[in-house]
């Protein structure tokens, strides 16, 4: 059974985009089938994988083209649904729906059991709410959050949570968090092991081991590669390796 999991962190800059480049890069070359979803105007995964494209998420939400045509093939086992600025355009588009239960609801009902096709399906939403963002929590089972190592990570993490109480209000939002993934760590600095202190005190058993900060990490992206593409020996591709194994080992 296929299994739907957003990365989100309403923070800034925790490491959310890179998370699902090289989870689901890992997955993949794990041999699980993983389809990308790009939920963010930004559209960085698709240069990430230096993948090139013509129809994207906002042809899928404004309903151009089918939504099969918005998959792009990336890798062996790795697919992706891009996102650019144009998704301004959809997000105006459910923003202007009379209905806005419905709205909310497009992004499932166009994927139309789609996952099924995956093992994996994993949603790179951006750092804002939008209901672009709240039609992905209508479609993801369950949530990763990267938290960097400062105090401000700690506070975007309690919003998260804020965010799935109000949410989970409303029937079809029960979204619970799966991973709390610790990113940008730092062994020797004394502030990264206070943080840690507190996510293991508040998270356990629901907290992933840290992604250590890795300037191969941030480089790999400008090659159109993953990590394990572009560094496979250095930290950086040692902990999301790690981090593919725990998804694994999850189900
Ligand atoms: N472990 C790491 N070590 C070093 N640099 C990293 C690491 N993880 C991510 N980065 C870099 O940090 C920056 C922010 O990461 P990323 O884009 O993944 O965050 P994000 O949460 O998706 O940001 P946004 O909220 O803007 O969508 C990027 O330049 C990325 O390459
Ligand atoms: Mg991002």
């Amino acid at each position: 059974m296929s299994r739907v999991l957003g990365v989100l962190n309403h923070k800034g800059g925790t490491g959310k985009t890179t998370t699902v480049l090289n989870l689901g890069a890992g997955l993949a070359m794990r041999g699980k089938r993983v389809l990308c979803i790009d939920l963010d105007a930004q559209g960085a995964l698709a240069t990430c994988l230096g993948v090139d494209y013509t129809y994207s998420l906002t042809h899928l939400l404004l309903k151009q083209v089918r939504p099969q045509t918005c998959i792009v093939h990336a890798r062996e086992n790795l697919d992706l649904i891009p996102s650019d600025r144009s998704l301004l355009e959809a997000e105006g588009d459910l923003w202007r729906s009379e209905d806005n239960w419905q709205a909310r609801r497009r992004l499932l009902e166009r994927m139309d059991g789609m996952e099924a096709n995956y093992d994996y399906v994993l949603l790179d939403f951006s750092p804002s709410v939008s209901l672009v963002g709240e039609s992905g929590l209508m479609f993801v089972q369950q949530l990763i959050v990267p938290v960097e190592m400062t105090y401000m990570a700690l506070v975007g993490t309690r919003q998260v949570i804020r965010t799935l109480r109000t949410t989970g209000q409303l029937p079809g939002y029960n979204v619970p968090i799966y991973l709390i993934v610790p990113t940008f760590y730092r062994r020797r600095q004394r502030k990264d092991r206070e943080v840690m202190d507190v996510l293991t005190k508040y998270f356990s058993d629901k907290l992933a081991d840290p992604i250590r900060a890795d300037v191969r990490v941030a480089e790999a992206p400008s090659y159109g590669k993953s990590i394990f593409e572009y560094a496979p020996r250095c930290a950086g591709a040692k902990d999301y390796m790690r981090l593919v194994e725990r998804v694994l080992s999850d189900g």
